[in-house]
């Protein structure tokens, strides 16, 4: 058997293989098409305190190799997934990792401040939503701004705070070690790329929202390249996300320094991704002669390097 399981600083999971927030809901529909108690976790979809109704429809475009998306952070808000939804994330036997977006730091810290009395086993930053146009992405943006959200987030929990960054920045590296500085306990990369999608007859955008947060294998490689480089510059142990469909992809991630996976489009075009990149994963480790998969860790050697 080759061993799977992990520490992401203090929270243990049994795989590095965690589902993607927005792409996965609460688990609910997805616990009829596999085993939940086998994945990793699963990061709630992304949750404001008060509720959302998201973005105008059409909130979904295909593109090549990946899609379009501006659902625009539409959830229940936190007091309905406390009380609706987390009895039973709790109950599936992994971990339960909740991402959070807020429109300023106030926001933030309170829902940090109540996730605390709670029995989730982390709480995700949403430092990075392309779709919403005030609060979490002009955060993102600056690190200045990430650092301090960070550390005022971290005197209000004792959870730990997983900084998730968005690509759509110009030094990513420099967005990493803001998030370290602020006292992050593991870095997230990356959310969708800000893309757009346009009907050349109506000469309209396809999006309702106009633009759109772009994922899939599209963006693979400059989720790689950030892994890559951000594990070069900070302490902090990295999750890799962005284009994931398979155990090979998943592999690539762990050597380019991530600790963990997070899987998300995949699961839309398969509800079972998650599962079976697990067990490609460790069907590939097996003719590598590998049997841990934590052995593939920040293994990667740079040409010239
Ligand atoms: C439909 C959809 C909704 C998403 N909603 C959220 C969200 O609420 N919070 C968040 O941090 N990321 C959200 N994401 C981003 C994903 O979690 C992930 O970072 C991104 O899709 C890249 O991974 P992938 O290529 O495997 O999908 C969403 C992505 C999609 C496709």
């Amino acid at each position: 058997m080759v061993k799977t399981a992990l520490q992401i600083g203090s929270l243990s999971l049994k795989n590095p293989v965690l589902a993607a927030s927005g792409t996965f809901g609460f688990g609910r529909e997805m616990a009829r098409f596999q085993d939940l108690s086998r994945l990793g976790g699963i990061c709630s979809k992304g949750l404001t305190l008060h509720p959302r109704a998201g973005n105008p429809p059409p909130r979904v475009a295909e593109t090549s190799c990946g899609m379009l998306n501006s659902v625009g952070l539409q959830n229940p808000g936190l007091d309905a997934f406390l009380r609706d939804e987390l009895p039973f994330m709790r109950q599936l036997g992994c971990a339960v990792i909740v991402n959070v977006a807020g429109h300023s730091t106030d926001e933030y810290c309170e829902m940090c401040r109540r996730l605390d009395q709670t029995a989730i086993d982390a709480i995700e930053l949403n430092l990075s939503c392309p779709n919403v146009r005030e609060g979490c992405m002009l955060i993102g943006s600056e690190a200045r701004q990430i650092e301090s959200l960070i550390r005022q987030v971290k005197l209000e929990t004792k959870k730990p705070v997983w900084a998730k960054l968005t690509p759509n920045v110009t030094s990513i590296a420099d967005m990493a070690l803001a998030a370290q500085r602020g006292g992050a306990d593991a870095i997230v990369l990356i959310n969708t790329l800000l893309g757009m999608a346009i009907d050349h007859r109506t000469r309209r955008p396809v999006l309702g929202n106009n633009t759109g947060g772009l994922s899939g294998p599209a963006i693979k490689p400059v989720a790689l390249r950030m892994v890559a480089e951000v594990s070069r510059l900070v302490d902090l142990p990295l999750i890799g996300v962005g284009g994931i469909m398979n155990g090979q992809d998943a592999l690539e991630f762990l050597v380019a320094g991530a600790s963990a996976v997070e899987v998300g489009t995949a699961s839309l075009i398969r509800p079972a991704a998650c599962q079976d990149i697990l067990a490609e994963m460790q069907a590939l480790a097996r003719v590598d002669g590998v049997d841990d998969l934590a052995e593939y860790r920040g293994t990667l050697q740079l040409w010239g390097g």
